[in-house]
């Protein structure tokens, strides 16, 4: 029970990596708070959880408004009490060449995409003691991408960059901030991908579960990582591996 009387904040948590995330920690003893831009889907996932005797709440924020994360982490705050966990997870992805992409879609997603991680950070590490851990969603896109996706590339490699110096940080405070590498992941976000879906991006051999991405943020996020700090850890079934 490595979050047992932990409060998980897990954005994203109405679907995919984000839902996995938050039915293990709760699995694993966390009080866990659903954030969702979607109220039914994080909800889906608080009930799920009811279900299996767990511990949760939904949160209904766009992560991209500090505003609304301010308000995430006070209803946390006063609902479980002091925070040992942040997962970043929520994300967007556009699909536009920078020469056509309009400047609010641009901004849009590195809004969403960094800017919910900085929010995250920078208003949610004041409410975390000594032990706590956050874990940021990468990609491999920070490594090698597609066509048409700089947007999200680019808040991915911003996020590996973010993770490093924020977790410098934190040493004092040992808060560890750690990020994660997905490959390609059996979700929506996959599947909704139009470079996927016309094979300009493959992913034929190395299409991950949901739960295996759950298990790698759950090691960060707990004591079993307690010496791993700053780093990215790609969880891709070997997929940057290969030429
Ligand atoms: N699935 C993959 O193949 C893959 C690969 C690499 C990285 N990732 C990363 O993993 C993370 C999770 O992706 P997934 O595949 O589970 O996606 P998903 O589409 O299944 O779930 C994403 C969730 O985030 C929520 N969300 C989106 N924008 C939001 C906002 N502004 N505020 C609050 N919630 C918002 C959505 O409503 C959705 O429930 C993302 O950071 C993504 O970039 C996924």
């Amino acid at each position: 029970m490595r979050f047992s009387g932990k409060t998980c904040i897990v954005t994203g948590g109405g679907s995919g990596i984000g839902r996995a995330t938050c039915l293990r920690m709760a699995a694993e003893g966390g009080r866990i708070v659903v954030v969702d831009l979607h109220q039914d889907s994080a909800q889906a996932t608080v009930d799920q959880i009811h279900t299996a005797g767990g511990e949760a709440t939904a949160a209904t924020a766009n992560v991209g408004d500090p505003a609304e994360v301010q308000a995430v982490i006070k209803q946390a705050v006063s609902l479980y009490g002091e925070i040992g966990v942040i997962v970043n997870d929520a994300a967007m992805m556009t699909f536009t060449p920078i020469v056509d992409i309009s400047e609010d879609d641009f901004w849009s997603v590195i809004k969403v995409n960094l800017g919910s991680v900085f929010y995250f950070s920078k208003y949610g590490a004041r409410q975390m003691p000594p032990g706590s851990a956050i874990v940021n969603l990468s990609s491999v896109h920070a490594h090698k991408t597609t066509p048409n996706v700089v947007p999200y590339a680019s808040s991915k490699g911003a996020i590996e960059a973010f993770t490093r110096g924020f977790s410098i940080e934190m040493l004092a405070k040992k808060i560890r901030v750690n990020a994660i590498a997905p490959g390609a992941v059996d979700t929506p976000m996959l599947w909704n991908n139009p470079n996927v879906k016309s094979g300009a991006e493959k992913v034929t051999g190395a299409v991950g579960k949901p739960e295996d991405l759950a298990a790698a943020i759950c090691f960060l996020a707990s004591d079993d990582a307690a010496f791993v700090n700053g780093t990215t850890l790609i969880v891709d079934g070997g997929r940057l591996a290969q030429l």
